[in-house]
């Protein structure tokens, strides 16, 4: 993913009387209420559908994994609410961005596309085959093919030649971030492996989803304590480790983990989902609210990690299903966030925009009131969260032999996507362009050393 650091967009307090959202956490119809308040405040942000836009994208400062992030929630949407509203532009929007080759390497997008971001997409697929969220018609590309051909195209860029294993963060050598191999790009394979195993009953993508599990603790991108890093550069092989830790990536895993327990029912899939679970710790207050560590008590969370609540919230509830053990332990927190969140949703022209924090430190108490934030990031986590509190009332994931209607390809993205053939269809400019960036920043990095020399 890109990192926009815009901070935060300030929206002049309204002298509005605030609306706010009315949560009742124990009422299935309130719910629903909110979550379909927090999700139309959502859509406002997508013209993708309109004339001269673009089918699937959302406009500036959003990038693409974005509107990944956004369309995957859609599907839970129509999941928890059975809502149909927003399933067109959502099937829509996912079928058109899927590229030439059905694997969400789409041209506008392959240049800077990092593995997470293709992630983000195929497990947006997934969810679609899990849930049985409608098919796309019978001569388009069908959701578990999709995801397949994600996995597929990421199996191929499995690389050994630094750090004893692992994914890169970037595809592609002129990108920047191609000497990163981080948490979620290895999450997001290790997600969809664990996953499309379950749902196709084929181990091979098990046997992955272990093999990426043992190269996250080899690397100490793991701990023995469950806690989930960043990443680690290539050029050192990985010797030294950015610890900072985000939700996503604890999420990302969790669910993996509770999926491979859920397959195998074995002790060890068992052990590492609760410690999964417990290391999630560090992102709630003692009010079991969840919160952005390390970005949200200083105010300084860029656009991309304002979604990163989302994924949390999402995939805790979606474990809770799988590894059913998971569920009494985790209910309080979703409950405690979800109201959280919706008494944030207290702002803007419309009295209902939510905002980044869900909790008020100085009364260590909710409600906290809308905190002058907002966008689809915020929108979006609030979503998830509350509409996670059904979990309760909905079926897990369905499999191809408990019901799943959604069809697959073993052999989808199997061309491979950082091959030679499909660099060839990024225009020379574009790499042009790529490359020049790399040069000035290894020029910097060449003037440092030579300084350092002297
Ligand atoms: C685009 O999608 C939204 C749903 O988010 C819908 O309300 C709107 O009518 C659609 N616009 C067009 C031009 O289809
Ligand atoms: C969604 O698309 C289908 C098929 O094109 C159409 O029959 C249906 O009316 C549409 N639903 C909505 C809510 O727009
Ligand atoms: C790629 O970009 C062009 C130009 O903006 C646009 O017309 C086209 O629809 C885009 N395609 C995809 C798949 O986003
Ligand atoms: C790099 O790390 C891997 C995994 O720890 C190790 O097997 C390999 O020998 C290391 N390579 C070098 C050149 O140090
Ligand atoms: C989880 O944490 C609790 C206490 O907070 C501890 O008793 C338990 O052993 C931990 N479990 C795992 C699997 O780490
Ligand atoms: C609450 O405020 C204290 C003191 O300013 C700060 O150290 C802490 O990180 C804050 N906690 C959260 C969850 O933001
Ligand atoms: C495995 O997951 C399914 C949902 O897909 C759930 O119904 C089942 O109970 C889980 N298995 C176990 C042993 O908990
Ligand atoms: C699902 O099961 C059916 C019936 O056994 C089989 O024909 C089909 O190929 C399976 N699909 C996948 C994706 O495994
Ligand atoms: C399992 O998936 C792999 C990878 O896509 C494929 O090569 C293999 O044929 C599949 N095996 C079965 C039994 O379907």
């Amino acid at each position: 993913m890109r990192t926009t650091n815009l901070i935060s967009l300030g929206l002049a307090a309204l002298a509005l009387p605030s609306q706010a959202i009315d949560l009742d956490i124990n009422d299935d119809a309130s719910i629903k209420s909110a979550a379909s308040t927090v999700a139309y405040g959502m859509m406002k942000y997508y013209h993708g559908n309109e004339t001269a836009q673009t089918i699937g994208e959302l406009p500036w400062p959003y990038y693409w994994w974005h509107a990944g992030a956004m369309w995957g929630s859609m599907m839970d949407y129509w999941y928890y609410t059975g809502d149909t509203t927003y399933n067109n532009v959502t099937t829509e929007a996912m079928l058109f961005q899927a590229g030439d080759d059905d694997d969400y390497m789409p041209l506008n997008q392959t240049k800077s596309e990092g593995n997470d971001d293709q992630a983000f997409w195929g497990m947006a697929a997934m969810s679609a085959a899990e849930v049985n969220f409608p098919n796309p018609p019978a001569k388009k590309p069908q959701w578990l093919a999709l995801a397949q051909a994600v996995f597929n195209t990421q199996a191929l860029r499995w690389d050994t030649k630094s750090c004893g294993g692992g994914l890169r963060w970037q595809i592609f050598t002129f990108n920047n971030g191609y000497n990163y191999k981080n948490s979620v790009s290895n999450g997001g394979f290790f997600n969809l492996g664990a996953r499309l195993a379950k749902y196709t009953g084929n181990t091979t993508y098990s046997d992955w989803a272990s093999k990426t599990w043992d190269w996250m603790e080899e690397s100490g991108l793991m701990t023995e304590d469950y806690y989930v890093y960043d990443g680690s550069d290539t050029t050192k092989n990985c010797s030294s480790v950015d610890k900072i830790q985000w939700t996503y990536n604890a999420g990302i895993f969790l669910l993996g983990a509770a999926t491979m327990w859920n397959i195998t029912g074995e002790q060890v899939w068992e052990d590492r989902t609760r410690g999964l679970w417990n290391a999630t710790h560090v992102f709630f207050t003692d009010e079991k609210i969840m919160y952005e560590v390390a970005c949200e008590p200083s105010g300084n969370c860029n656009v991309d990690q304002h979604f990163f609540k989302a994924y949390l919230a999402r995939w805790i509830a979606a474990s809770s299903k799988v590894a059913p053990f998971l569920a009494p332990l985790i209910k309080p927190y979703l409950q405690a966030s979800a109201l959280g969140a919706a008494s944030s949703c207290s702002g803007g022209t419309d009295g209902v925009t939510c905002g980044t924090k869900w909790f008020n430190n100085v009364t260590a108490t909710s409600p906290v009131g809308w905190d002058q934030t907002y966008g689809v990031g915020q929108q979006l986590c609030a979503l998830e969260v509350i509409q996670s509190n059904l979990i309760e009332n909905v079926k897990g994931p369905v499999t191809n032999s408990t019901g799943g209607t959604s069809t697959g390809d073993d052999a989808a993205g199997g061309s491979g996507s950082s091959d030679p053939n499909r660099l060839s269809k990024i225009t020379a400019a574009d790499r042009a362009g790529a490359v020049i960036i790399t040069l000035i920043v290894l020029g910097g990095w060449i003037g440092g050393m030579v300084w350092l020399i002297i």
